[in-house]
């Protein structure tokens, strides 16, 4: 059974660099998180079947998730199913656009089962109730306020009762460094602040924040997470901020070392799709509101982000939260 499948707000093409990119991008944000997993610790999977990554683009959570010695050794591979005693383990992965996925003999290894998913439109029924764990992770510059209520709603929907949302959002706004983020309890961003200073910043975010605004994405996800799964039947049992840093933040870590000009690169690839569709809808701007009207201009103002990031770093903020099926 095939389910209907929409089309794609993402704007970044599912081609070689993204790809590779979203790998690095994985790896990064691995490094920068607490725990050195793909799972917190918090979370137990000795008794888990089936486990499912929505808007899996590449699956590389899914690869990770699958080489845990305690799921490694479970995973259900037809030909060579785990010894007798032991509960299997299913790993599924979707996402809207299949061409993210790796080959199929890749997927084959690690038993995976792909499928086209818009995560906005309900699964099939074969799937409700279904898997003990659902992943999700950056899916900020793909779903709108409405789409996220009602991903929320059908991501419920395929957990058993008691299954837990393992998931991590971003919001899409450049800061100069941690302390200048609103804190947690904040009722969110002063976005008109962020995308008026006259600096770098201000132009990061004219094409980062300023994207996220024209699509209707949600600029403040992760203030908002909390109540909107509270409202689609989950309850948050955790969340862990961690910090993105760019440039000069991550060289200044010593165990960023390996990121560090990664961190600018990733920025610029994805700053420079999300200007090109804005460009093309005649909505960029620079920080004083003057329109940017040609790709020239869009450059020289990707040009001053690089250089800013390198010379003087910027952070923003990525929030992780364990949420359980209310039964
Ligand atoms: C930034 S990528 C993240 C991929 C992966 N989760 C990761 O962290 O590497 C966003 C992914 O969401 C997928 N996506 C966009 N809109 C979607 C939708 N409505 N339903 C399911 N997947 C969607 C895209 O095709 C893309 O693979």
């Amino acid at each position: 059974m095939t389910s209907q499948v929409g089309h794609s707000l993402y704007v970044i093409p599912a081609g070689t660099p993204e790809k590779e990119r979203l790998g690095k991008q994985y790896a990064f944000k691995r490094a920068l998180s607490q725990w050195n997993s793909p799972i917190p610790p918090s979370l137990d999977v000795s008794g888990i079947a089936n486990v499912l990554d929505i808007g899996a683009g590449t699956c590389v959570w899914t690869f990770d998730f699958a080489n845990l010695p305690e799921v490694r050794s479970r995973l259900n591979i037809p030909g060579k199913e785990p010894s007798k005693g032991t509960n299997p383990v299913q790993l599924y992965a979707c996402d809207i656009e299949t061409k993210f996925f790796p080959d199929r003999a890749l997927l084959d290894e690690f038993g995976v089962k792909t499928f086209q998913q818009d995560v906005t439109t309900p699964f099939p029924p074969k799937y409700h109730g279904k898997f003990d764990i659902v992943h999700l992770s950056f899916l900020f510059l793909c779903l709108t306020r409405e789409g996220w209520t009602k991903a929320l709603r059908n991501i419920n929907q395929v957990l058993k009762p008691g299954g837990i949302l393992f998931m991590d959002e971003v919001d899409p706004i450049l800061y100069p460094n941690i302390a200048a983020i609103p804190d947690e309890d904040a009722p969110g961003h002063d976005l008109k602040t962020q995308l008026t200073r006259p600096d770098w910043l201000g132009k990061g975010n004219r094409m980062y924040t300023a994207h996220s605004i024209e699509s209707g994405f949600v600029t403040d996800l992760t203030y908002r997470l909390p109540s909107m799964l509270n409202a689609a039947g989950f309850e948050v049992k955790e969340s862990h901020r961690v910090y993105g840093l760019l440039g000069k933040h991550a060289a200044d870590r010593p165990d960023l070392a390996d990121f560090v000009e990664f961190s600018i690169e990733n920025f610029v690839f994805v700053f420079r799709h999300l200007a090109k569709n804005l460009l093309a809808k005649d909505k960029l701007f620079t920080p004083d509101g003057t329109a940017v009207k040609t790709e020239e201009e869009l450059e020289d103002m990707l040009r001053e982000v690089e250089q800013g990031a390198r010379r003087e770093g910027a952070a923003l903020i990525d929030t992780f939260f364990v949420a359980i099926k209310k039964s």
